[in-house]
């Protein structure tokens, strides 16, 4: 289905209903006998996407002003390795900063660029993309369109729907977003849009950035979920399940957010903790989660160079350069 802001064509490629999203719950409520669990996907609708800028704005939240920073000093050099003729996909748009650092070096550079944003969430889309679209419009080499669905969707749309007019695509994953997923995961996300464009016959390559900062003090500061905006943006997780569920499943004051530094696999784990047993009514299910008990429900990872080469290479690639800011925080 194609949708149209006025400006700029949105393609809606789900295929996952938010029916998924509600079993997701449930089953990770019941947590298969293991550990209990919550799709992080929950965090990232419009008001979460909202939530999230709120909170990347503070001053401790070193992971935009470092992302920032490379693309300003070096952002040049990384667009002169892309082809002349791209296709640019990109993971996870979110409010298009960075993108729109990254389109205007490819206008400098005289590159001609299908760019191809996809996200969760519809709103931001429709208006970012509609402020984007205006800013390249008298350009004539760059052309705008993006797609409304997840990254799993977005594998199903190249295999079985995508016509693209080049041999090679480059998807743009910014924002650490990858390090949401576990290492594993990512990898294998990374390894079927591989074989996605393989089927297409088409090459492809990822420019993706990542936080490798392992400083605790610095992490505890910019995370910290006690502190109002990184709140917010933690707890949204709650009321958007209870929206979903259409009933009132997780009364906020029942939970606590937590964050753990794994520092031997260098990620932050966050969970909702029950501050006293609670019972969870679900449609037919009844659960009951005890004092203190976790659910886990958001990672960050904070990946060290090494451990980008390991999880690009079990995808199938290779890292072939690498640029990073002037406190060697972020790549
Ligand atoms: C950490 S934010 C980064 C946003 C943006 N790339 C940036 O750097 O500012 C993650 C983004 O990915 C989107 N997102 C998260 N999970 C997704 C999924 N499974 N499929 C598509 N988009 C997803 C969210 O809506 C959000 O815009």
């Amino acid at each position: 289905m194609f949708l149209t802001n006025g400006i700029v064509q949105l393609l809606d490629i789900r295929k996952s209903s938010l029916l998924d999203l509600k079993s997701e719950i449930i089953s990770g409520l019941t947590g298969r006998g293991v550990i209990r669990t919550m799709p992080s996907l929950l965090l990232w609708d419009d008001e979460g996407l909202e939530n999230f800028y709120s909170w990347a704005k503070s001053p401790d939240y070193y992971p935009s002003q470092r992302e920032m920073e490379i693309l300003r000093t070096q952002g040049l050099d990384i667009v002169r390795k892309l082809p002349k003729r791209l296709v640019l996909i990109e993971l996870g748009c979110g409010s298009l900063t960075k993108t729109v650092s990254i389109l205007e070096n490819l206008e400098k550079e005289g590159h001609e660029v299908s760019y191809f944003a996809l996200d969760v969430s519809e709103e931001a889309l429709r208006q970012n993309l509609g402020a984007m679209s205006e800013r390249f419009k008298s350009c004539g080499k760059i052309s705008i369109s993006g797609f409304i669905g997840t990254y799993e969707d977005c594998v199903e749309w190249l295999t079985t729907s995508a016509n693209l007019p080049v041999s090679t695509v480059t998807f743009l994953w910014v924002g650490n977003s990858i390090a949401n997923l576990s290492k594993t995961e990512a990898s294998a996300l990374m390894s079927r849009f591989r074989e996605a464009c393989c089927k297409i016959s088409i090459d492809c390559s990822f420019l993706v950035t990542a936080d490798c900062c392992t400083a605790e003090d610095r992490l505890v500061k910019a995370y910290d979920p006690d502190v109002s905006s990184a709140r917010t943006f933690l707890y949204h997780g709650l009321h958007h399940a209870n929206r979903l569920m259409g009933e009132n499943i997780f009364e906020a004051n029942h939970w606590k957010c937590i964050m753990k530094y794994e520092q031997k696999e260098n990620e932050l784990l966050f969970s909702y903790v029950a501050k006293q047993d609670v019972e969870v009514d679900v449609h037919q299910l009844h659960v009951t989660v005890k004092k203190g008990e976790e659910i886990h429900y958001f990672l960050s990872g904070k990946w060290s160079q090494a451990q980008m080469r390991v999880i690009a290479e079990n995808a199938g690639f290779e890292v072939r350069k690498t640029w990073t800011d002037a406190q060697n925080e972020y790549c």
